[in-house]
């Protein structure tokens, strides 16, 4: 059935105009490649038209398939799966020459589509990419067999295997795309389409063009190279090597073959776990921007001006984030000297982006530009918003928000960047809690994607809305939580932390424990973490915070020895390993400080599996993750997983440590932190909503969808 509200026909002269209509990005939604189809079709029935344009209206040509209709062919609802070969293949076969009119992106099944016209021309803003890979799929529309023939085997495989966007210059020059058009779109690609009815050639397809492969000597090294890559850049994710492997065959399988074998590899891609959890995260990451509960027009604030205080590791990363966003920054430090030690450390960081040509010199000197460094609080009261980035010691912390207090501008906002401590009393000693709030950053603030934003009970809607707002300038993506000691990301960490310590105390070693979890798909493990973050940082929040450990816990016996020996990790050349410059190597030493410090508190040595490590510290964050959902302090699980996925190295493919829950199954998960409760006693009391949900249809999921209904 085509749908003329999705697909309008219109004609101008002799050339039919096909335009797609659905909003926001034109995806292939059903309807819309029945309505291009059928306006094709209808073309080649009207003698009067010699030729057809392809065109999306609004901000884009069409971004791809239609996300959300996966989950439904996966979970099998009827009716919802349809090949868009046949269709697209109808297309290809049409008598005239179809040509496509490109502007803002041609993604996935849209470049696909693209590709089944005859002809592509675009605007020189355009982008076209094959993004799927993201999905953890392939392209299933002939992408993997059209793109090489347009582009060769190296260029088409590199493409499908990164995902990413290629501008119309180079899809230009590499023969993807035929003509760029200055000025209107339109109107170039109807001429370009009656020049080609009026040449009286046949249409290209191109599914007839063999010249354009590359010798198989040339590419296949080439695609060995990116098998590499991909082994490197997307370490544990099948699809990249499976683009590959589809790209690969094309110009070994005639054209029909090969749309099979795309097929194939498709559904298989699809209904892996691997997909699920990327389209999971697809829509997660849209999905933490809107907080239920805070309306869609709260009034923002106007964020002009900002102000930092601290120029330390924090403090200096977050100016930096300000000045790369435009926003200038007022820097304040103590005295002189820290001052000079925090911009030195700025000015090494944007030297080195210029090294690597990632910045252009007179670029990196305009932001630098942007910092105002200061040891006083003269300016503060221009600052539209001031973050603090002080030591995470209570007392400080609010003699300095009793500072900026008495200095800010009555509407601007006060962020504190605590990685643990309570929003509310910090902001009892302001006169304006409400305009209180956590910017929780993570290290390195200019690089790392993530503000947890932590709401305070009186913070406003408006200081919230903007918050949210403020990080897509800063280029990062804030997700909303509630105030609890380590909030989201750091509660759940320290019992992962704390799993991982227990279990070399047992008698795992260092090595293994890191190695399963980098295994998993974690960015690095747990004690490779702990250096680099450093140990005397997690060490000083244990000491402030002794209230945090349940009377008869077991408490971790090493790290702490660690800190007293001044093996504070990477930055001390020592912590749980010894450092040569930044590589780790196992030490000794810190195995016989385990042992014997495990003796001498009676715990027995035992060798350990590596699935006990996985599930001791992965399902650790996970029962912890069904407490702070079920307190309301995490909002949806997806605000959890995308947390772990952005700030602490979660692989993007398990969806987060929730969403990695539901697919293991709750009652399997359920079970098994019972059975460690049985052995190990308190820290691993399961989470009332874990048992409560520990049933076959239970997930994380559903509940927040259901709760959030
Ligand atoms: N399907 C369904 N919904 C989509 C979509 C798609 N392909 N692409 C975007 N959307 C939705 C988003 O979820 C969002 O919805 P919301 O407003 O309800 O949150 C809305 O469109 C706008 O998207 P963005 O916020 O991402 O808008 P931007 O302007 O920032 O970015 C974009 C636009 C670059 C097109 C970006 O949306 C994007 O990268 N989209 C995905 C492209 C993609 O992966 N295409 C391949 C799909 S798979 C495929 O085609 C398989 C084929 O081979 C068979
Ligand atoms: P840091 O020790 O590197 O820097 C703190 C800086 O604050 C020092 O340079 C100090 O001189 C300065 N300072 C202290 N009192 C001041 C005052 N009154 N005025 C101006 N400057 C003052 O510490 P870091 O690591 O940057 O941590 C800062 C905050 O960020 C802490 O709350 C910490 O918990 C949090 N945080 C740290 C992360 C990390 O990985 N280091 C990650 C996320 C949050």
């Amino acid at each position: 059935m085509s749908d003329p509200e999705l697909v309008g026909y219109s004609t101008q002269d002799n050339v039919a105009v096909l335009t797609v209509n659905n909003p926001p990005v034109n995806a292939l939604s059903p309807g819309v490649p029945q309505g291009v189809a059928a306006g094709v079709e209808r073309a080649n029935a009207d003698e009067a038209i010699h030729a057809v344009v392809l065109i999306g209206s609004g901000r884009t040509f069409i971004a791809g398939a239609d996300i959300k209709e996966f989950g439904k062919i996966v979970s099998g609802e009827k009716g919802a799966e349809v090949s868009l070969n046949p269709l697209l293949n109808g297309i290809e076969a049409s008598e005239k020459p179809v040509v496509c009119a490109i502007h803002g992106t041609a993604l996935g099944g849209g470049l696909e589509t693209a590709m089944a016209c005859h002809y592509r021309v675009a605007v020189p803003e355009a982008q076209v990419g094959q993004p799927e890979v993201k999905l953890g799929i392939i392209p299933g529309a002939g992408g993997t067999q059209r793109l090489p023939r347009l582009c060769g085997v190296a260029k088409a495989a590199e493409i499908c295997a990164s995902g990413r966007m290629v501008s119309a210059q180079e899809a230009l020059e590499s023969g993807i795309l035929d003509k760029l058009v200055e000025g209107d779109l339109l109107e170039g690609a109807i001429a370009f389409a009656r020049e080609r009815a009026a040449s009286g050639e046949p249409p290209r397809r191109t599914r007839d063009i063999s010249d354009r492969f590359g010798d198989k000597a040339q590419y296949e090294p080439m695609l060995a190279g990116i098998r590499q890559e991909c082994a490197k850049r997307a370490r544990g994710m099948t699809a990249p090597l499976k683009n590959v492997e589809a790209v690969e065959l094309a110009p070994t399988l005639p054209f029909e073959e090969g749309l099979e074998a795309e097929a194939k590899i498709f559904q298989e891609c699809l209904f892996s776990d691997q997909s699920k959890a990327l389209i999971h995260v697809f829509f997660g990451q849209r999905a933490v921007g809107k907080v239920p509960g805070i309306a869609k027009d709260t009034p923002l604030l106007e964020i002009k001006q900002a102000a930092v205080v601290g120029a330390g590791t924090m403090g200096g990363g977050i100016a930096m984030s300000y000045a790369n966003a435009g926003i200038p920054v007022t820097l304040k430090e103590t005295d002189q000297e820290r001052l000079n030690a925090g911009l030195s450390v700025i000015r090494g960081n944007y030297e080195s982006s210029v090294k690597k040509g990632r910045l252009k010199q007179e670029k990196a000197e305009q932001i630098m530009s942007l910092i105002r460094p200061t040891t006083d609080y003269d300016t503060f009261a221009e600052a539209d918003i001031i973050v603090e980035a002080v030591f995470e010691n209570m007392a400080l912390k609010k003699q300095v928000f009793a500072e900026i207090d008495g200095v800010a501008k009555p509407q601007a906002i006060l962020a504190s960047n605590t990685s643990t401590l309570n929003i509310d009393e910090i902001a009892a000693v302001t006169k304006r809690p409400q305009s209180v709030i956590g910017h929780h950053f993570f290290s390195p603030a200019n690089i790392m994607p993530l503000i947890e934003v932590v709401r305070g009970k009186e913070t406003s809607d408006t200081v919230i809305a903007t918050s949210m707002n403020l990080a897509k300038r800063l280029r990062k993506t804030a997700v909303l939580v509630g105030n609890c000691f380590g909030f989201v990301g750091n509660r759940m960490f320290e019992q992962y932390q704390r799993q991982a310590q227990f279990l070399v105390e047992e008698g795992a070693t260092i090595e293994q424990v890191d190695r399963v979890l980098r295994e998993f798909g974690m960015a690095m493990g747990p004690f490779a973490v702990a250096d680099l973050a450093g140990i005397d940082v997690g060490c000083r929040v244990a000491e402030e915070n002794p209230d945090q450990i349940p009377d008869g816990a077991r408490t971790a016996l090493v790290a702490c020895q660690l800190y007293e020996q001044g093996r504070y990790g990477q930055k001390t050349g020592a912590g749980w390993y010894k450092y040569d410059g930044r590589k780790p190597i196992p030490d000794p030493e810190v195995e016989a400080l385990i042992r014997k410090s495990a003796e001498d508190a009676g715990i027995e040595q035992r060798t350990i599996g590596d699935q006990e490590i996985l599930e001791r510290t992965v399902y650790a964050l996970i029962n912890v993750g069904a407490n702070l959902l079920e307190e309301g302090i995490a909002v949806r699980s997806v605000d959890i997983d995308m947390i772990y996925i952005m700030g602490y190295g979660f692989p993007a493919y398990r969806g987060g440590p929730m969403f990695y829950a539901d697919l293991v199954g709750l009652k399997t998960i359920y079970d098994r932190v019972q059975h460690y409760h049985n052995v190990h006693g308190l820290w691993w009391e399961p989470a009332p909503l874990l048992k409560q949900l520990a049933k076959p249809t239970g997930s994380f999921s559903h509940f927040a969808e259901a709760d959030a209904q």
